[in-house]
């Protein structure tokens, strides 16, 4: 009995995630079954189906449930300067450290990438921080941030570049007043770091191509894969640490989200900078 409701209930989340991909190409197939287990249920429950056969057809009717549950799927929760002592440490220490090894050695171009960036909130941060850092030194660098996501809807509200209080209450004061414009209850970034990053769509399970096409070719000083990772399976997981793996230049550092560490195969590639931090260094 309890095992021909796990089978239905398997079959049941395969067939809407056949769907999504059919429809829109999203593979949702390596994320960990509990927690798409409890996001559809959610939309579920909100949408009065009892089980999943009838919220497919729902789906398949509705003109906006497709989009509500790809929202609820790929969860765009964050906010400026998110786990405020990893971006002390990156203010404080690794950008510095990277921006004076770069003037040392001559080479003039620093290049980041935000991989699973939802609406931009991530890639400014770390402009903003660069931006300080070459402005106080009188420095002159070419920055590049490239900035990806595997949902549209996010890369747009990206680009507008406006926040509630909400993505905004981690930041310093000083850096809200001289970066963003209050409007009402919203703040707008100013022009000046958000030409700073470049947005494109991006599945970090693509096979076609190992790095963003915008990036062309990687070779990364930085790179940060932030609360994404956690929604994987370990086999995926491990397909996105080749990919970070290979995108990082040689001695490029790695910024993970607080529940998150290299597998157990990539342990020996990357090196922890700090203890307290999940910053690392490709070996
Ligand atoms: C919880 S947010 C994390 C945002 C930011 N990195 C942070 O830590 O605050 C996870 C983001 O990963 C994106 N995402 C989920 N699956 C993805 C995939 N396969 N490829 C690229 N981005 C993905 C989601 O759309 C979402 O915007």
């Amino acid at each position: 009995m309890y095992r021909r409701a796990t089978q239905e209930r398997d079959s049941g989340i395969e067939s809407i995630l056949d769907y999504l991909m059919e429809k829109r190409g999203f593979d949702f197939s390596g994320y960990h079954p509990a927690m798409l287990e409890r996001r559809i249920g959610h939309r579920m429950i909100t949408a009065h189906c009892s089980n999943y056969h009838d919220y497919l057809a729902y789906v398949k009717d509705s003109t906006s449930e497709m989009d509500q549950l790809l929202d609820a799927i790929t969860i765009n929760v964050s906010r400026f300067f998110r786990d405020t002592l990893t971006f002390e440490v990156l203010a404080e220490r690794i950008l510095p450290f990277i921006v004076h090894e770069k003037i040392r050695l001559g080479d003039r171009s620093l290049r980041i990438w935000s991989a699973g960036c939802a609406m931009g909130e991530e890639p400014y941060s770390v402009a903003i921080l660069i931006h300080e850092l070459l402005c106080r030194e009188e420095l002159v660098l070419d920055v590049h941030i490239f900035a990806t996501d595997i949902d549209a809807r996010v890369l747009k509200d990206a680009l507008r570049a406006v926040y509630p209080v909400s993505s905004v209450d981690h930041i310093k004061y000083r850096l809200l007043i001289k970066y963003f414009t209050q409007e009402g209850g919203s703040f707008r970034l100013v022009p000046e770091i958000r030409q700073l990053v470049t947005f494109s769509l991006y599945d970090m399970l693509d096979t076609k191509h190992c790095v963003p096409p915008e990036s062309i070719f990687g070779n990364f000083d930085l790179v940060f894969c932030r609360n994404l990772l956690i929604y994987f399976n370990p086999k995926y997981q491990q397909t996105i640490f080749a990919k970070l793996h290979h995108a990082l230049a040689r001695n490029g550092y790695l910024i993970l989200g607080e529940a998150e560490a290299p597998t157990l195969k990539y342990q020996r590639y990357f090196s922890r900078v700090l203890d307290f931090s999940p910053i690392y260094r490709k070996r």
